[in-house]
Protein backbone atom coordinates (compact mmCIF):
# COMPACT_ATOMS: atom_id res chain seq x y z
CA UNK A 1 0.00 0.00 0.00
CA UNK A 2 0.77 3.83 -0.96
CA UNK A 3 1.15 6.12 1.27
CA UNK A 4 -1.28 8.07 0.05
CA UNK A 5 -1.38 10.83 3.05
CA UNK A 6 2.24 11.85 1.89
CA UNK A 7 2.01 11.97 -1.85
CA UNK A 8 -0.71 15.01 -1.88
CA UNK A 9 -3.72 13.03 -4.13
CA UNK A 10 -5.32 10.39 -3.57
CA UNK A 11 -3.76 7.18 -4.39
CA UNK A 12 -4.85 5.05 -7.69
CA UNK A 13 -4.70 1.77 -5.59
CA UNK A 14 -8.51 0.36 -6.40
CA UNK A 15 -8.15 -1.86 -3.46
CA UNK A 16 -7.37 1.47 -0.92
CA UNK A 17 -10.64 0.23 0.94
CA UNK A 18 -9.31 -3.09 2.20
CA UNK A 19 -7.33 -1.75 5.09
CA UNK A 20 -7.80 2.22 5.38
CA UNK A 21 -8.57 3.79 8.38
CA UNK A 22 -11.66 6.38 7.87
CA UNK A 23 -12.93 8.85 10.31
CA UNK A 24 -16.36 9.61 10.78
CA UNK A 25 -17.43 13.63 10.74
CA UNK A 26 -21.17 14.55 12.28
CA UNK A 27 -20.86 17.71 10.00
CA UNK A 28 -23.16 19.82 12.48
CA UNK A 29 -20.71 18.76 15.61
CA UNK A 30 -17.12 18.96 13.97
CA UNK A 31 -16.51 22.74 12.81
CA UNK A 32 -18.65 25.95 12.75
CA UNK A 33 -16.62 27.75 9.58
CA UNK A 34 -19.48 30.79 9.94
CA UNK A 35 -20.00 31.22 13.54
CA UNK A 36 -23.69 30.61 13.75
CA UNK A 37 -23.47 27.28 16.47
CA UNK A 38 -23.38 24.69 13.77
CA UNK A 39 -20.84 22.90 12.27
CA UNK A 40 -20.55 23.22 8.85
CA UNK A 41 -18.53 22.26 5.20
CA UNK A 42 -16.33 25.49 5.61
CA UNK A 43 -15.52 24.57 9.14
CA UNK A 44 -14.75 21.40 8.16
CA UNK A 45 -13.08 22.38 4.91
CA UNK A 46 -10.55 24.50 7.25
CA UNK A 47 -9.79 21.25 9.66
CA UNK A 48 -8.78 19.07 6.62
CA UNK A 49 -5.02 19.96 7.71
CA UNK A 50 -5.96 18.46 11.09
CA UNK A 51 -7.29 15.41 9.90
CA UNK A 52 -4.11 15.00 7.50
CA UNK A 53 -2.30 15.21 9.91
CA UNK A 54 -3.81 12.42 12.20
CA UNK A 55 -3.05 10.18 9.55
CA UNK A 56 -6.27 8.70 8.23
CA UNK A 57 -6.79 7.67 4.92
CA UNK A 58 -10.68 9.13 4.11
CA UNK A 59 -13.69 10.82 6.20
CA UNK A 60 -17.37 9.56 5.98
CA UNK A 61 -19.48 12.39 6.34
CA UNK A 62 -22.54 11.66 8.17
CA UNK A 63 -25.65 13.31 6.22
CA UNK A 64 -25.14 16.66 4.76
CA UNK A 65 -28.34 17.00 2.97
CA UNK A 66 -31.39 19.36 3.32
CA UNK A 67 -33.18 17.92 6.76
CA UNK A 68 -35.95 19.12 9.20
CA UNK A 69 -33.22 17.38 11.41
CA UNK A 70 -35.70 15.26 12.84
CA UNK A 71 -33.12 12.71 13.41
CA UNK A 72 -29.58 14.58 12.98
CA UNK A 73 -29.73 14.58 9.12
CA UNK A 74 -31.28 10.83 8.74
CA UNK A 75 -34.17 12.02 7.28
CA UNK A 76 -33.22 13.46 4.11
CA UNK A 77 -35.99 15.92 2.27
CA UNK A 78 -33.54 16.40 -1.04
CA UNK A 79 -30.90 13.68 -1.77
CA UNK A 80 -29.20 15.94 -4.28
CA UNK A 81 -28.41 18.62 -2.20
CA UNK A 82 -26.62 20.13 0.89
CA UNK A 83 -28.37 21.58 3.78
CA UNK A 84 -28.31 25.35 4.33
CA UNK A 85 -26.61 24.92 7.68
CA UNK A 86 -23.80 23.27 5.84
CA UNK A 87 -23.23 24.84 2.56
CA UNK A 88 -24.02 24.14 -0.93
CA UNK A 89 -23.07 22.20 -3.52
CA UNK A 90 -19.98 24.04 -4.05
CA UNK A 91 -19.02 23.94 -0.77
CA UNK A 92 -19.23 19.89 -1.47
CA UNK A 93 -17.46 19.99 -4.41
CA UNK A 94 -14.83 22.21 -3.05
CA UNK A 95 -14.30 20.08 0.38
CA UNK A 96 -13.88 17.23 -2.37
CA UNK A 97 -10.80 18.63 -4.53
CA UNK A 98 -9.63 19.66 -1.17
CA UNK A 99 -9.68 16.38 0.57
CA UNK A 100 -8.55 14.77 -2.18
CA UNK A 101 -5.49 17.38 -2.56
CA UNK A 102 -4.45 16.01 0.94
CA UNK A 103 -4.71 12.67 -0.07
CA UNK A 104 -8.01 12.32 2.14
CA UNK A 105 -11.05 9.63 0.36
CA UNK A 106 -14.09 10.89 1.21
CA UNK A 107 -17.61 8.93 1.69
CA UNK A 108 -20.78 10.27 2.21
CA UNK A 109 -24.27 9.02 4.02
CA UNK A 110 -26.66 7.48 1.82
CA UNK A 111 -30.04 6.83 4.25
CA UNK A 112 -31.95 4.74 1.69
CA UNK A 113 -34.23 3.25 3.60
CA UNK A 114 -36.49 6.23 4.37
CA UNK A 115 -37.08 9.79 2.98
CA UNK A 116 -37.76 12.54 5.73
CA UNK A 117 -41.16 13.18 5.47
CA UNK A 118 -41.09 16.35 4.25
CA UNK A 119 -39.64 14.50 1.37
CA UNK A 120 -41.77 15.56 -2.03
CA UNK A 121 -42.30 12.05 -2.81
CA UNK A 122 -44.17 11.66 0.44
CA UNK A 123 -45.75 14.88 0.23
CA UNK A 124 -47.30 13.46 -2.83
CA UNK A 125 -48.13 10.37 -1.22
CA UNK A 126 -50.10 11.81 1.05
CA UNK A 127 -52.46 13.76 -1.45
CA UNK A 128 -52.81 10.76 -3.47
CA UNK A 129 -54.54 8.43 -3.51
CA UNK A 130 -54.61 4.70 -1.93
CA UNK A 131 -53.59 2.34 -4.36
CA UNK A 132 -51.76 5.07 -6.77
CA UNK A 133 -48.28 5.07 -7.55
CA UNK A 134 -47.58 7.64 -5.70
CA UNK A 135 -48.02 5.89 -2.67
CA UNK A 136 -46.31 2.43 -3.77
CA UNK A 137 -43.33 4.66 -3.35
CA UNK A 138 -43.56 3.89 0.12
CA UNK A 139 -45.19 1.06 2.90
CA UNK A 140 -48.73 2.49 3.16
CA UNK A 141 -51.34 -0.25 3.78
CA UNK A 142 -55.06 -0.30 5.39
CA UNK A 143 -55.17 -0.67 8.79
CA UNK A 144 -56.38 -4.16 10.65
CA UNK A 145 -59.98 -3.99 12.70
CA UNK A 146 -63.34 -2.86 11.52
CA UNK A 147 -62.00 0.43 10.53
CA UNK A 148 -58.77 0.07 9.67
CA UNK A 149 -57.88 1.06 13.07
CA UNK A 150 -54.97 -1.07 13.88
CA UNK A 151 -51.89 -0.98 12.08
CA UNK A 152 -51.30 -3.41 10.01
CA UNK A 153 -49.11 -5.59 11.81
CA UNK A 154 -47.06 -5.95 14.95
CA UNK A 155 -43.78 -4.58 13.83
CA UNK A 156 -41.86 -2.23 16.46
CA UNK A 157 -39.25 0.87 15.70
CA UNK A 158 -35.72 1.18 16.17
CA UNK A 159 -36.30 4.13 18.72
CA UNK A 160 -39.58 2.67 20.58
CA UNK A 161 -43.30 1.72 20.27
CA UNK A 162 -44.72 0.45 17.08
CA UNK A 163 -43.40 1.29 13.46
CA UNK A 164 -46.73 2.46 11.78
CA UNK A 165 -48.65 5.78 12.03
CA UNK A 166 -51.45 6.22 10.38
CA UNK A 167 -52.66 8.42 7.30
CA UNK A 168 -56.04 11.16 7.93
CA UNK A 169 -58.98 9.10 6.18
CA UNK A 170 -59.09 10.16 2.84
CA UNK A 171 -62.45 11.58 0.63
CA UNK A 172 -62.77 8.75 -1.94
CA UNK A 173 -61.56 10.71 -5.79
CA UNK A 174 -63.88 11.22 -8.58
CA UNK A 175 -63.41 8.02 -11.02
CA UNK A 176 -63.21 5.77 -7.72
CA UNK A 177 -66.76 5.42 -6.30
CA UNK A 178 -67.77 7.49 -8.81
CA UNK A 179 -69.17 10.42 -6.30
CA UNK A 180 -66.61 12.71 -5.40
CA UNK A 181 -67.33 13.38 -1.57
CA UNK A 182 -69.61 10.35 -0.98
CA UNK A 183 -67.11 7.80 0.06
CA UNK A 184 -64.47 8.21 2.61
CA UNK A 185 -61.39 5.77 2.23
CA UNK A 186 -60.46 5.26 6.27
CA UNK A 187 -56.98 6.41 6.94
CA UNK A 188 -54.30 3.90 5.92
CA UNK A 189 -51.08 3.68 8.06
CA UNK A 190 -47.55 3.82 6.71
CA UNK A 191 -44.36 2.29 7.69
CA UNK A 192 -41.56 3.62 9.99
CA UNK A 193 -38.39 1.60 10.96
CA UNK A 194 -37.72 4.87 12.73
CA UNK A 195 -39.18 7.67 13.32
CA UNK A 196 -42.36 8.80 12.32
CA UNK A 197 -40.76 11.49 10.33
CA UNK A 198 -39.15 9.01 8.38
CA UNK A 199 -41.45 6.64 6.64
CA UNK A 200 -39.71 3.91 5.04
CA UNK A 201 -39.72 3.67 0.81
CA UNK A 202 -40.87 0.56 -1.17
CA UNK A 203 -37.72 -0.95 -2.54
CA UNK A 204 -40.03 -3.46 -4.19
CA UNK A 205 -41.31 -0.62 -6.74
CA UNK A 206 -39.02 -0.49 -9.60
CA UNK A 207 -39.28 3.35 -9.68
CA UNK A 208 -37.52 3.91 -6.15
CA UNK A 209 -34.40 1.61 -7.49
CA UNK A 210 -34.13 4.12 -10.49
CA UNK A 211 -34.40 6.90 -8.41
CA UNK A 212 -31.81 5.77 -6.23
CA UNK A 213 -29.27 4.62 -9.09
CA UNK A 214 -29.69 8.41 -10.45
CA UNK A 215 -28.70 9.57 -6.46
CA UNK A 216 -25.75 7.38 -6.64
CA UNK A 217 -24.34 8.53 -10.17
CA UNK A 218 -25.11 12.07 -9.07
CA UNK A 219 -22.42 11.66 -6.09
CA UNK A 220 -20.43 9.65 -7.92
CA UNK A 221 -19.59 12.12 -10.90
CA UNK A 222 -18.83 14.80 -8.39
CA UNK A 223 -16.12 12.77 -6.93
CA UNK A 224 -17.12 10.74 -4.24
CA UNK A 225 -14.82 8.19 -3.23
CA UNK A 226 -18.18 5.75 -2.15
CA UNK A 227 -21.04 5.77 0.36
CA UNK A 228 -22.13 4.08 4.03
CA UNK A 229 -25.53 2.53 3.33
CA UNK A 230 -27.06 3.42 6.36
CA UNK A 231 -29.57 0.33 8.26
CA UNK A 232 -28.53 -1.68 5.28
CA UNK A 233 -30.72 -4.14 6.38
CA UNK A 234 -33.81 -2.55 6.76
CA UNK A 235 -34.39 -1.95 2.84
CA UNK A 236 -36.18 -5.58 1.94
CA UNK A 237 -39.30 -6.11 3.38
CA UNK A 238 -41.36 -9.65 3.00
CA UNK A 239 -43.99 -8.68 0.69
CA UNK A 240 -46.95 -10.04 3.04
CA UNK A 241 -46.01 -8.20 5.75
CA UNK A 242 -46.37 -11.28 8.67
CA UNK A 243 -46.11 -10.64 11.95
CA UNK A 244 -42.85 -10.98 14.21
CA UNK A 245 -42.48 -13.10 16.80
CA UNK A 246 -40.05 -10.76 19.21
CA UNK A 247 -40.24 -13.04 21.99
CA UNK A 248 -40.09 -11.84 25.49
CA UNK A 249 -37.98 -9.39 24.69
CA UNK A 250 -40.01 -6.82 22.37
CA UNK A 251 -37.13 -4.56 21.83
CA UNK A 252 -35.00 -3.84 18.54
CA UNK A 253 -32.71 -6.12 19.13
CA UNK A 254 -31.55 -6.83 15.45
CA UNK A 255 -28.45 -8.65 16.45
CA UNK A 256 -30.29 -11.62 17.98
CA UNK A 257 -33.10 -11.68 14.94
CA UNK A 258 -33.64 -14.39 12.71
CA UNK A 259 -36.28 -15.04 9.82
CA UNK A 260 -37.64 -11.51 10.99
CA UNK A 261 -39.49 -9.80 8.16
CA UNK A 262 -38.62 -6.39 8.46
CA UNK A 263 -34.29 -6.47 8.82
CA UNK A 264 -32.28 -8.22 7.07
CA UNK A 265 -34.14 -9.94 4.45
CA UNK A 266 -32.82 -11.76 2.15
CA UNK A 267 -33.78 -9.52 -1.13
CA UNK A 268 -32.11 -7.01 0.34
CA UNK A 269 -29.01 -8.61 -1.28
CA UNK A 270 -30.41 -7.73 -4.64
CA UNK A 271 -30.24 -3.65 -3.89
CA UNK A 272 -26.78 -4.14 -3.34
CA UNK A 273 -25.89 -6.40 -5.93
CA UNK A 274 -27.22 -3.60 -8.51
CA UNK A 275 -25.60 -0.92 -6.56
CA UNK A 276 -22.18 -2.91 -6.88
CA UNK A 277 -22.70 -3.05 -10.66
CA UNK A 278 -23.37 0.69 -11.01
CA UNK A 279 -20.40 1.26 -8.69
CA UNK A 280 -17.69 -1.21 -10.67
CA UNK A 281 -19.09 0.83 -13.82
CA UNK A 282 -18.18 4.38 -12.44
CA UNK A 283 -14.53 5.36 -13.37
CA UNK A 284 -12.98 5.55 -9.50
CA UNK A 285 -14.35 2.43 -8.59
CA UNK A 286 -16.98 4.08 -5.64
CA UNK A 287 -17.08 1.84 -2.62
CA UNK A 288 -19.71 0.97 -0.26
CA UNK A 289 -19.63 -0.12 3.44
CA UNK A 290 -22.71 -1.08 5.09
CA UNK A 291 -24.31 -0.28 8.60
CA UNK A 292 -25.59 -3.62 9.24
CA UNK A 293 -26.68 -4.83 13.20
CA UNK A 294 -27.29 -8.58 12.13
CA UNK A 295 -27.20 -11.56 14.01
CA UNK A 296 -23.35 -12.25 13.69
CA UNK A 297 -20.67 -12.40 11.90
CA UNK A 298 -21.90 -15.24 9.59
CA UNK A 299 -25.18 -12.86 8.60
CA UNK A 300 -22.82 -9.84 8.37
CA UNK A 301 -20.42 -11.79 5.63
CA UNK A 302 -23.63 -12.13 3.24
CA UNK A 303 -23.48 -8.13 2.39
CA UNK A 304 -20.06 -8.39 1.75
CA UNK A 305 -19.69 -11.16 -1.19
CA UNK A 306 -17.80 -10.45 -4.15
CA UNK A 307 -20.71 -8.60 -5.68
CA UNK A 308 -22.08 -6.97 -3.32
CA UNK A 309 -20.68 -4.39 -0.72
CA UNK A 310 -17.50 -3.91 -0.32
CA UNK A 311 -17.06 -3.68 3.84
CA UNK A 312 -19.32 -3.53 6.76
CA UNK A 313 -18.84 -2.30 10.58
CA UNK A 314 -18.05 -4.69 13.06
CA UNK A 315 -20.87 -4.02 15.09
CA UNK A 316 -20.13 -7.47 17.72
CA UNK A 317 -16.65 -6.46 17.55
CA UNK A 318 -17.90 -2.56 19.10
CA UNK A 319 -20.00 -4.08 21.30
CA UNK A 320 -18.06 -6.82 22.54
CA UNK A 321 -17.04 -6.17 26.69
CA UNK A 322 -13.32 -5.25 27.58
CA UNK A 323 -12.64 -8.92 28.16
CA UNK A 324 -10.06 -10.75 26.57
CA UNK A 325 -12.14 -13.85 26.25
CA UNK A 326 -14.99 -11.63 24.58
CA UNK A 327 -12.93 -9.50 22.79
CA UNK A 328 -10.96 -12.71 21.18
CA UNK A 329 -14.29 -14.48 19.96
CA UNK A 330 -15.59 -11.30 18.03
CA UNK A 331 -11.84 -11.05 16.27
CA UNK A 332 -11.74 -14.76 15.63
CA UNK A 333 -15.92 -15.26 14.31
CA UNK A 334 -15.17 -12.06 12.09
CA UNK A 335 -12.20 -13.23 10.64
CA UNK A 336 -13.43 -16.92 10.09
CA UNK A 337 -16.83 -15.85 8.84
CA UNK A 338 -15.18 -13.26 6.11
CA UNK A 339 -12.21 -15.30 5.26
CA UNK A 340 -14.04 -17.19 2.71
CA UNK A 341 -15.89 -14.06 1.04
CA UNK A 342 -12.34 -12.32 0.22
CA UNK A 343 -13.66 -9.52 2.50
CA UNK A 344 -11.72 -7.52 5.03
CA UNK A 345 -13.07 -6.42 8.51
CA UNK A 346 -14.16 -2.90 9.09
CA UNK A 347 -13.47 -2.52 12.88
CA UNK A 348 -14.99 0.15 14.64
CA UNK A 349 -14.95 1.26 18.16
CA UNK A 350 -17.53 4.48 18.58
CA UNK A 351 -19.66 6.21 16.31
CA UNK A 352 -22.43 9.33 16.40
CA UNK A 353 -24.72 6.42 17.43
CA UNK A 354 -22.60 4.88 20.44
CA UNK A 355 -21.70 5.40 23.82
CA UNK A 356 -18.10 7.02 23.37
CA UNK A 357 -15.75 4.16 24.03
CA UNK A 358 -13.84 6.30 27.12
CA UNK A 359 -17.42 5.99 28.75
CA UNK A 360 -18.12 2.70 27.54
CA UNK A 361 -15.07 1.26 28.93
CA UNK A 362 -15.19 2.83 32.10
CA UNK A 363 -18.60 1.75 32.94
CA UNK A 364 -19.14 -1.44 35.32
CA UNK A 365 -21.05 -2.82 32.01
CA UNK A 366 -18.83 -2.42 29.16
CA UNK A 367 -21.33 -4.14 26.61
CA UNK A 368 -23.23 -2.44 24.76
CA UNK A 369 -25.90 -2.38 22.50
CA UNK A 370 -26.92 0.26 19.29
CA UNK A 371 -28.22 3.44 19.85
CA UNK A 372 -27.88 2.51 23.91
CA UNK A 373 -27.22 5.58 26.00
CA UNK A 374 -24.80 6.14 29.02
CA UNK A 375 -26.92 7.36 31.31
CA UNK A 376 -27.68 5.36 34.37
CA UNK A 377 -24.37 3.55 35.34
CA UNK A 378 -21.14 5.23 37.14
CA UNK A 379 -18.27 6.36 34.98
CA UNK A 380 -14.36 5.84 35.74
CA UNK A 381 -13.57 8.31 32.97
CA UNK A 382 -9.52 7.74 33.91
CA UNK A 383 -10.54 3.56 33.50
CA UNK A 384 -12.31 4.04 30.53
CA UNK A 385 -9.61 6.63 28.62
CA UNK A 386 -6.43 3.95 29.84
CA UNK A 387 -8.66 1.31 27.99
CA UNK A 388 -9.89 3.48 25.51
CA UNK A 389 -6.37 3.96 24.51
CA UNK A 390 -5.74 -0.06 24.62
CA UNK A 391 -8.60 -0.42 22.47
CA UNK A 392 -7.20 2.14 19.77
CA UNK A 393 -3.79 0.13 19.54
CA UNK A 394 -5.72 -2.98 19.34
CA UNK A 395 -7.91 -2.06 17.01
CA UNK A 396 -5.39 -0.49 14.81
CA UNK A 397 -3.37 -3.37 14.91
CA UNK A 398 -5.91 -5.56 13.66
CA UNK A 399 -6.03 -6.88 9.60
CA UNK A 400 -8.73 -4.81 7.19
CA UNK A 401 -9.73 -0.98 7.45
CA UNK A 402 -11.31 0.51 10.89
CA UNK A 403 -13.21 3.68 11.25
CA UNK A 404 -12.70 6.39 13.99
CA UNK A 405 -15.62 8.49 15.09
CA UNK A 406 -14.55 12.27 15.42
CA UNK A 407 -13.36 13.08 19.38
CA UNK A 408 -12.54 9.42 19.99
CA UNK A 409 -9.07 10.10 19.03
CA UNK A 410 -9.14 12.92 21.87
CA UNK A 411 -10.08 10.72 24.35
CA UNK A 412 -13.78 12.46 24.91
CA UNK A 413 -16.32 10.92 27.10
CA UNK A 414 -19.46 11.08 26.23
CA UNK A 415 -21.35 13.73 28.20
CA UNK A 416 -24.21 12.05 29.84
CA UNK A 417 -25.72 14.90 31.56
CA UNK A 418 -26.81 16.66 29.21
CA UNK A 419 -30.45 18.96 30.43
CA UNK A 420 -33.55 17.38 29.00
CA UNK A 421 -34.24 20.48 27.30
CA UNK A 422 -31.18 20.47 24.89
CA UNK A 423 -31.69 16.76 23.84
CA UNK A 424 -32.74 16.22 20.22
CA UNK A 425 -32.70 12.88 19.78
CA UNK A 426 -36.07 11.34 19.01
CA UNK A 427 -35.01 8.32 20.78
CA UNK A 428 -35.78 10.80 24.21
CA UNK A 429 -39.16 11.46 23.03
CA UNK A 430 -40.34 8.42 21.85
CA UNK A 431 -39.14 6.31 24.92
CA UNK A 432 -41.09 9.50 27.28
CA UNK A 433 -37.38 10.10 28.49
CA UNK A 434 -36.43 6.83 29.52
CA UNK A 435 -33.85 6.58 27.37
CA UNK A 436 -31.52 9.78 26.78
CA UNK A 437 -30.32 8.97 23.21
CA UNK A 438 -27.30 9.54 21.63
CA UNK A 439 -26.57 13.73 21.84
CA UNK A 440 -24.03 12.84 24.40
CA UNK A 441 -22.02 11.43 21.60
CA UNK A 442 -22.61 14.44 19.34
CA UNK A 443 -21.45 17.11 21.56
CA UNK A 444 -19.45 19.92 19.50
CA UNK A 445 -15.50 19.33 19.31
CA UNK A 446 -13.32 20.87 21.46
CA UNK A 447 -10.28 22.81 19.05
CA UNK A 448 -8.67 25.41 21.54
CA UNK A 449 -8.77 27.72 24.21
CA UNK A 450 -9.49 27.34 27.73
CA UNK A 451 -13.42 27.63 27.95
CA UNK A 452 -16.77 26.66 25.47
CA UNK A 453 -16.70 26.55 22.53
CA UNK A 454 -13.49 25.44 22.20
CA UNK A 455 -12.96 27.07 18.88
CA UNK A 456 -15.18 24.91 17.52
CA UNK A 457 -17.43 28.02 16.91
CA UNK A 458 -16.37 32.17 16.92
CA UNK A 459 -15.86 32.95 21.17
CA UNK A 460 -18.95 33.96 22.39
CA UNK A 461 -21.04 31.82 19.78
CA UNK A 462 -23.11 28.89 21.76
CA UNK A 463 -22.56 25.83 19.61
CA UNK A 464 -26.07 23.56 19.46
CA UNK A 465 -25.39 21.22 21.81
CA UNK A 466 -23.41 22.47 25.26
CA UNK A 467 -20.02 21.29 25.75
CA UNK A 468 -18.53 20.47 29.65
CA UNK A 469 -15.99 23.45 31.30
CA UNK A 470 -13.99 20.12 31.67
CA UNK A 471 -13.17 19.68 28.19
CA UNK A 472 -10.51 21.95 28.40
CA UNK A 473 -7.69 19.72 29.04
CA UNK A 474 -9.10 17.81 25.70
CA UNK A 475 -9.17 20.01 23.53
CA UNK A 476 -6.68 19.69 20.57
CA UNK A 477 -4.39 22.67 21.24
CA UNK A 478 -4.55 20.88 24.90
CA UNK A 479 -3.16 17.68 23.38
CA UNK A 480 -0.69 18.50 20.66
CA UNK A 481 2.40 18.24 21.16
CA UNK A 482 1.45 16.36 24.26
CA UNK A 483 3.96 12.87 24.36
CA UNK A 484 1.78 11.57 26.34
CA UNK A 485 -1.75 12.69 25.43
CA UNK A 486 -4.36 10.62 23.50
CA UNK A 487 -4.29 12.45 20.57
CA UNK A 488 0.08 11.64 20.26
CA UNK A 489 -1.28 7.83 20.28
CA UNK A 490 -3.69 8.42 17.37
CA UNK A 491 -1.37 9.81 15.73
CA UNK A 492 1.94 7.61 16.26
CA UNK A 493 -0.59 5.04 15.65
CA UNK A 494 -1.91 5.55 11.85
CA UNK A 495 1.16 7.09 11.18
CA UNK A 496 3.37 3.43 12.24
CA UNK A 497 0.30 1.81 9.71
CA UNK A 498 1.89 4.00 6.73
CA UNK A 499 5.07 2.50 7.70
CA UNK A 500 4.77 -0.83 8.41
CA UNK A 501 4.18 -3.08 5.75
CA UNK A 502 2.38 -5.89 7.29
CA UNK A 503 -0.23 -3.58 8.65
CA UNK A 504 -1.28 -3.27 5.06
CA UNK A 505 -1.74 -6.92 4.69
CA UNK A 506 -4.18 -9.46 5.73
CA UNK A 507 -1.74 -11.62 7.89
CA UNK A 508 -2.89 -11.99 11.28
CA UNK A 509 -1.61 -14.99 13.85
CA UNK A 510 -2.36 -15.01 17.47
CA UNK A 511 0.63 -16.31 19.91
CA UNK A 512 0.09 -18.32 23.12
CA UNK A 513 -0.36 -15.99 25.96
CA UNK A 514 -1.57 -16.13 29.68
CA UNK A 515 -5.28 -15.62 30.15
CA UNK A 516 -6.68 -12.34 29.85
CA UNK A 517 -3.88 -11.28 27.23
CA UNK A 518 -4.26 -10.94 23.87
CA UNK A 519 -0.87 -11.20 21.46
CA UNK A 520 -0.91 -11.82 17.89
CA UNK A 521 1.62 -10.99 15.27
CA UNK A 522 0.89 -9.77 11.59
CA UNK A 523 3.63 -11.19 9.72
CA UNK A 524 7.33 -12.11 11.10
CA UNK A 525 8.12 -9.00 12.53
CA UNK A 526 4.83 -7.24 14.49
CA UNK A 527 3.43 -7.82 17.41
CA UNK A 528 0.56 -6.27 19.58
CA UNK A 529 -0.04 -7.33 23.11
CA UNK A 530 -2.59 -5.94 25.15
CA UNK A 531 -3.25 -6.62 28.76
CA UNK A 532 -6.87 -7.07 29.66
CA UNK A 533 -6.06 -9.50 33.02
CA UNK A 534 -5.99 -8.14 36.54
CA UNK A 535 -2.48 -7.65 36.82
CA UNK A 536 1.20 -6.71 34.73
CA UNK A 537 2.24 -9.03 32.37
CA UNK A 538 6.05 -9.70 31.27
CA UNK A 539 6.68 -8.67 28.02
CA UNK A 540 9.03 -11.48 26.44
CA UNK A 541 10.84 -9.44 23.98
CA UNK A 542 14.77 -8.86 24.58
CA UNK A 543 15.10 -4.91 23.97
CA UNK A 544 13.54 -2.09 24.40
CA UNK A 545 13.97 -0.78 20.94
CA UNK A 546 11.58 -3.21 19.69
CA UNK A 547 8.40 -1.06 21.15
CA UNK A 548 7.32 0.96 19.09
CA UNK A 549 3.93 2.46 20.40
CA UNK A 550 2.36 1.92 23.59
CA UNK A 551 -0.91 2.60 24.85
CA UNK A 552 0.37 4.39 28.62
CA UNK A 553 4.15 4.25 30.03
CA UNK A 554 5.47 0.91 30.63
CA UNK A 555 7.12 -0.05 34.01
CA UNK A 556 9.90 -2.16 33.23
CA UNK A 557 9.57 -4.93 30.74
CA UNK A 558 5.84 -5.29 32.16
CA UNK A 559 2.80 -4.45 30.47
CA UNK A 560 0.34 -2.84 32.67
CA UNK A 561 -3.05 -3.28 33.14
CA UNK A 562 -5.09 -2.33 30.77
CA UNK A 563 -2.98 -1.41 28.31
CA UNK A 564 -2.05 -2.33 24.84
CA UNK A 565 1.93 -2.23 23.05
CA UNK A 566 3.08 -2.72 19.43
CA UNK A 567 6.52 -4.26 19.37
CA UNK A 568 8.55 -4.88 16.30
CA UNK A 569 10.51 -7.81 15.95
CA UNK A 570 10.74 -8.29 20.09
CA UNK A 571 10.40 -11.76 20.76
CA UNK A 572 9.47 -12.49 17.81
CA UNK A 573 12.52 -13.65 16.33
CA UNK A 574 14.59 -13.28 13.21
CA UNK A 575 16.71 -10.31 13.87
CA UNK A 576 14.84 -7.68 12.78
CA UNK A 577 15.45 -4.01 13.14
CA UNK A 578 12.36 -1.57 12.98
CA UNK A 579 13.14 0.53 9.56
CA UNK A 580 14.66 3.37 9.43
CA UNK A 581 11.89 5.28 7.90
CA UNK A 582 10.70 4.92 11.61
CA UNK A 583 12.62 7.58 12.84
CA UNK A 584 12.78 10.11 9.29
CA UNK A 585 9.77 12.64 9.16
CA UNK A 586 6.33 11.48 7.90
CA UNK A 587 7.33 12.16 4.36
CA UNK A 588 9.23 9.10 4.05
CA UNK A 589 8.25 6.37 2.08
CA UNK A 590 6.88 3.22 3.11
CA UNK A 591 9.53 0.52 3.36
CA UNK A 592 9.09 -2.55 0.99
CA UNK A 593 7.53 -5.39 2.93
CA UNK A 594 10.41 -8.38 3.65
CA UNK A 595 9.90 -11.68 2.24
C1 LIG B 1 -28.61 4.69 11.32
C2 LIG B 1 -27.93 5.97 11.72
C3 LIG B 1 -28.69 6.59 12.84
C4 LIG B 1 -30.10 6.89 12.36
C5 LIG B 1 -30.76 5.66 11.79
C6 LIG B 1 -31.98 6.00 10.99
O1 LIG B 1 -28.61 3.77 12.34
O2 LIG B 1 -26.60 5.72 12.03
O3 LIG B 1 -28.08 7.74 13.32
O4 LIG B 1 -30.85 7.37 13.44
O5 LIG B 1 -29.92 4.96 10.90
O6 LIG B 1 -31.62 6.59 9.78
Amino acid sequence: MTDSRNEGVVNEDISWWRHAVMYEVYPRSFADGNGDGDGDLAGLRARLPYLAELGVDGLWIAPWYPSPMADGGYDVSDFLAIHPMFGTLADADALLDEAHAVGLRVIIDMVANHTSDTHPWFDAALRAAPGSPQRARYIIRDGRGEDGELPPNNWISAFGGGAWSRLPAQKERDGQDGQDGQGEHPGQWYLHTFAPEQPDLNWADPEVLEAFDGVLRFWFERGVDGLRIDAAPALAKVAALPDFDYGEDPRFLSNIWLGNPHWDVDAVHDIFRRWRRLADACPGRPIFVAEAVVNGAERLMRYVRPDELHTAFNFPYLQSAWDAGRQRHAIDATLAALAPVGAPSTWVLGSHDEVRPVSRYGRATTSSEHFADGAGEGVDVALGTRRARAAALLMLALPGGAYIYQGDELGLPNVDDLPDEVLQDPVFRRSDGTMRGRDGCRVPMPWSGTAPPFGFSADGVTPWLPQPESWAVLTVQAQDGQEDSTLSVYRKALKLRHEIPALATDAFAWRPSAPGVLDFQRGPVFRCVVNISGEPVELDCDDAADVVLASTDLDGGFLPVDAAVWLLDGGVGGGFRPPRSLERPAQSIAPKERS
